[in-house]
């Protein structure tokens, strides 16, 4: 089969497209033909060495497809099912093994590809929205990069939770989608300083909660951005990583709360898996969260798809097709 494998970490051009063996399911294991991998900046941290894995290494960790195969003892699924999952390496591939407890079916009706759109950055916004700060209505928050693949899911599932949505963006274009999908300001940080255009509406009071994902660049002023005793959800650093920080600004600040959640822990159980991807995927079944998926490439243009997401060309899901 063909699969993307990196053999040293760097830019876009250390992705190569080779023929590996196609794998064959162990004890728990279900072989997965995939129809579609979903691009998350976590591969991006992968393949620069940011996050560091064993060489060589299969690129991807969400996936949607058919089942091809199913290994000894795996009772819960069976050949021809859709299914879908994330935080299991390899899904940059035609094929890719997934232990059983990490997938889940896809719902009837609904497109296999939206599975692998929809796993990763969709449950990433609802604990991010429904647990790491629940927000309430008449609470107000500000999202960075909210026309982003997480970002554009997480201003629909504030707006779901009944807040006020700042979203910052940096082109006009963006500003765009994010109002679509139900942001109240859409700020562009690349002309405007996002901490007066918070300040400045909110009566100086600032919000509730930041969900940063832009990391070095936005930390600092994110920060300000918040009323006394608010959350700074920092999870991620598309902009690289932030400095090395005295907890003591946290008391300053007004009390503060700081936290660097991961998607995985908050779906570590069955049980949290199941209710984060049910709820996500029912929602896109229903309409009540629209997937915009504008950027799609064939698995052997690889290196094309990350420069556009790391060139901040791309909006909303990324998928590569096999
Ligand atoms: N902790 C977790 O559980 C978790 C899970 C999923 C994703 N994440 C994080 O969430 C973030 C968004 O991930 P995603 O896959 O949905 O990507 P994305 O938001 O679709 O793409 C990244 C966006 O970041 C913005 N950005 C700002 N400064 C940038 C810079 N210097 N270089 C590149 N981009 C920059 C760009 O939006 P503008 O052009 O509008 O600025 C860009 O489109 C990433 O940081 C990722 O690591 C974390």
């Amino acid at each position: 089969m063909k699969a993307v494998c990196i053999h040293q970490f760097g830019g876009p051009e250390v992705l190569q497209y080779e023929e590996v063996p196609t794998p064959t399911p162990g004890p728990g294991q279900v072989l997965v033909k995939l129809a579609a991998a979903g691009l998350n900046y976590i591969d991006v941290y992968q393949r620069t060495g940011h996050y560091s894995n064993t060489l060589p290494y299969t690129m991807g960790l969400e996936g949607s497809g058919t089942v091809a195969a199913v290994g000894p003892q795996v009772t819960s699924f069976k050949a021809g099912e859709p299914v879908a999952y994330t935080g299991v390496p390899g899904a940059y591939a035609e094929y890719a093994l997934v232990p059983a407890e990490s997938l889940v079916r896809m719902p009837a009706g609904l497109d296999v590809t939206v599975g692998a759109a929809a796993m990763l950055q969709g449950m990433t916004a609802h604990y991010l929205a429904y647990t790491t700060y629940p927000l309430h209505p008449g609470e107000s928050c500000l999202i960075h990069a909210a026309a982003g693949g997480v970002g554009l899911l997480l201003v629909q599932m504030a707006k779901q939770c009944g807040a006020r949505v700042f979203g910052t963006v940096s082109t006009e274009e963006k500003a765009a989608l994010a109002r679509e999908a139900g942001a109240d300001e859409a700020i562009l940080y690349t002309r405007q300083d996002f901490e007066t255009e918070v300040k400045r509406p909110t009566n100086g009071q600032g919000v509730n909660v930041v969900y940063d994902s832009v990391g070095q660049t936005t930390f600092e002023k994110s920060l300000n951005c918040l009323k006394p005793l608010g959350y700074l959800v920092l999870y991620g650093q598309s902009s690289g990583p932030v400095a090395p920080f005295d907890p003591a600004v946290l008391s300053a600040k007004g009390s503060l709360f700081l936290t660097r959640p991961s998607l995985f822990h908050y779906i570590a159980d069955r049980a949290s898996l199941e209710k984060r991807a049910g709820d996500v995927l029912s929602w896109i079944a229903s309409g009540q969260l629209k997937m915009r998926i504008e950027f799609t490439f064939p698995l052997a243009n690889v290196a094309e798809a990350h420069r556009s997401l790391e060139g901040r060309k791309t909006t909303g899901k990324v998928l590569l097709i096999p």
